[in-house]
């Protein structure tokens, strides 16, 4: 895929990727540091990917999704294994949509052929049309397999390791990248006296714009100022900052300090790709909160967001129920990514037809770890090649009604939650009230 956004990006190593841009109007972040004899960020596109969260994959459910525009599903087999394959049966290559699991076991909704899994790291390889008789049945069954992908749980996600191949043995699969980098302990924050909310979201925008949206810390102010309960964040409050970049194999990550209290963090984004992004509230051992958003590509201007947020405050259940935090927390997830929708939108928009001109275009200097992505994400691009099933033909986006399900660009979940919010307010506050009148 032609990228076009990213041509005027020359830059050919970290020393130049950071050199000092001109200084912003809103927010001044300078003394930048950047540690000497840093690595580079490993380049490329496959890898480990977080597709959705544990409790989402219920038994007996698939689920439907698509990676670079190639349809994928995941279902539980009977022992509980989560399997990752082609939404293409090796029959002949329908998909499994409107199919169903039962007893662990697929089966497919165009002639019945069902698919057995024997649990982790075996192959699903059995076949059966019960309808059918053929003598050569059995051999034909021994010599057809799903294409699969290497899945792993961590922390309550699930992972699949994705490359441009797949395969009908998981014990093939060699992949170099290691899982344990995107556990948050290994990323210094403990999971276990936190408590945390979630929400999937889907745009149909570009899932490297969005990335570069949560990388960018400028607009937090601007677009999000109204929303996050934070008084520093704020258009109309200026605060000045300093700002460190780390960069190793593994992530690359913005800390910005307090200019008048150079030893307190405000926050610190940590990019491990392909797809995560970690945001802290504060240095990640003291921090009471950490975001996690995991950043799905499921197609050419379509793309999943998952994310969950960690926090080690408000962690009586009683008290969260009565306040209902989770969905308030919810709603202001929802917002928080409607505000940037249309952003996303027309600026991918402007990205697709070639009209953001490399000459046009200047970036200031708290825009280092954007530009460091777009050089990153480029060379990523052009060594594993991920966009080659790209779907150009807008009349064959059938999977979007499959796979696209979650706000803001379907809405259902989202009135769901404030229907919930309405109803449990009313039971909680104004039914007592209610009934108090009643009686007096
Ligand atoms: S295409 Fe799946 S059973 Fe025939
Ligand atoms: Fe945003």
């Amino acid at each position: 895929m032609e990228n076009k956004q990213i041509n005027f990006f020359k830059t050919k190593d970290i020393n130049t990727v950071l050199k000092p841009f001109k200084k912003g109007t809103v927010v001044n972040i300078d003394n930048l540091e950047v540690r000497e004899k840093q690595k580079e960020l490993k380049l490329g596109l496959h890898g480990w990917y977080a597709i959705c969260p544990s409790t989402e994959l219920k038994k007996n459910k698939i689920h439907y999704f698509s990676l670079f525009d190639e349809p994928l599903l995941l279902f539980r087999d009977k022992n509980n294994n989560v399997r990752c394959i082609k939404n293409i049966c090796p029959h002949r290559g329908s998909s499994f949509y409107g199919g169903s699991i039962s007893n662990g076991e697929l089966t497919c909704p165009y002639h019945g052929a069902r698919f057995s899994s024997q649990g982790n790291c075996q192959n699903i390889d059995r076949i059966t049309c019960s309808h059918i008789v053929d003598n050569n049945y059995d051999n034909y069954a021994k010599r057809i397999h799903l294409s699969q992908f290497k899945v792993v749980e961590r922390e309550s996600y699930i992972f699949i390791y994705f490359t441009d191949k797949s395969e009908t043995d998981l014990n093939k699969f060699n992949d170099d990248s290691l899982i344990s980098n995107y556990d948050l302990t290994a990323n210094g924050f403990s999971v276990k006296d936190s408590v945390s909310e979630e929400v999937l979201v889907d745009f149909k925008c570009d899932w490297s714009r969005i990335i570069e949206n949560h990388l960018d810390i400028l607009h937090i102010f601007w677009v999000h100022g109204d929303t996050i309960p934070d008084k520093d964040v704020n258009k109309n409050v200026l605060v000045s900052f300093n700002q460190k970049i780390n960069i190793n194999p593994n992530y690359i990550e913005s800390i910005y300090f307090y200019k008048n209290n150079p030893t307190k963090e405000f926050i610190r984004i940590k990019y491990i790709p392909p797809g995560r992004i970690l945001i802290y509230k504060g240095d990640p051992a003291a921090s009471r909160y950490v975001q996690v958003l995991d950043h799905i590509p499921l197609g050419d201007n379509k793309a999943r967001v998952i994310v969950r947020h960690y926090r080690k405050f408000l962690k009586n259940k009683f008290l969260n129920n009565l306040i209902l935090f989770k969905e308030i927390q919810k709603k202001i997830f929802y917002k928080i990514f409607d505000e940037d929708y249309m952003i996303l939108k027309t600026q991918t928009y402007n990205q697709k037809l070639g009209l953001i001109k490399n000459d046009e275009i200047k970036l200031l200097g708290e825009d280092r770890i954007i530009n460091y992505f777009w050089n990153w994400y480029k060379k990523s691009e052009e060594k594993d090649n991920p966009w080659k099933h790209i779907n150009k033909n807008k009349e064959l986006n059938v999977y979007d009604e499959i796979i696209l399900k979650y706000p803001p660009e379907i809405k259902k979940l989202e009135v769901i939650n404030n229907i919930n919010i309405i109803r449990k307010t009313f039971i909680r506050y104004a039914a007592p009230l209610v009934f108090l009148l009643l009686i007096i």
